[in-house]
């Protein structure tokens, strides 16, 4: 377990660093096809702990980025919630993206939602954040209802290729949302 970032709690979250055995779980949600339906493969093992490196690096290095969220009640993994500096180049790089992956089981209780709203507000009162951006297919629905949810907005002129994501594939074309400080501070003092 790296020190990186500090924790930060919820009514029902708390987003910590990673444990060794968060990693058997983590790689259980991407090989599910459902969590993954909007990615272009499932993770194998050695994919999936790849990634808990690169977590871990991240939360080391910037004292933020994809925090492993546990649930209160019960402590137990139920995926992640992030902030994470994006290393592509695109027309709205660099930036922070605001992301989230939960385990099928935890989905359509506001979790992820609730998650996120917590970095919302980390990333504008303590990491003094311009902007959070995010982005996805357009057909992911539920992730596009968080962004809503988050008070995010999308102008279709700023979709864009996915550069991972290979020339003609469905999965190319993403839809950018974005959140500024200004647009959140006025929505909280409403
Ligand atoms: C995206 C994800 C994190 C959402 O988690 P969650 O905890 O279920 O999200 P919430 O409950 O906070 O909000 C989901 C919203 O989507 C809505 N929703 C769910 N399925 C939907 C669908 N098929 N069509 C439209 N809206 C849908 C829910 O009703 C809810 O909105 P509401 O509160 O207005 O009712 C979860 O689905 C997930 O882990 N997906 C796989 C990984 C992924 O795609 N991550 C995002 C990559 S960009």
């Amino acid at each position: 377990m790296t020190e990186g970032a500090p924790k930060i709690e919820t009514e029902r979250l708390i987003l910590r660093n990673w444990r060794e055995s968060d990693r058997e779980l983590f790689a259980r949600m991407n090989c599910d096809p459902a969590v993954m339906e909007h990615f272009p493969a499932l993770l194998s093992r050695e994919e999936s702990d790849a990634l808990v490196d690169r977590a871990e690096a991240h939360l080391e290095q910037h004292g933020f980025g994809p925090w492993a969220a546990e649930l209160r009640a019960t402590q137990e993994f139920i995926g992640y919630v992030s902030l994470f500096i994006p290393q592509f180049e695109a027309a709205f790089t660099p930036c922070v993206e605001i992301g989230w992956r939960l385990a099928r089981e935890h989905w359509g209780k506001g979790l992820a939602t609730e998650g996120a709203r917590a970095l919302v507000r980390h990333g504008f009162e303590i990491l003094k954040l311009p902007e959070v951006v995010s982005f996805t297919v357009p057909g992911n629905l539920p992730s596009v209802r968080v962004m809503e949810k988050l008070g995010m907005s999308r102008n279709p002129l700023e979709d864009f290729d996915h550069p991972s994501i290979p020339d003609g594939h469905p999965l190319r074309r993403h839809a950018l949302y974005r959140l500024s400080r200004e647009v959140w501070k006025a929505m909280n003092s409403r």
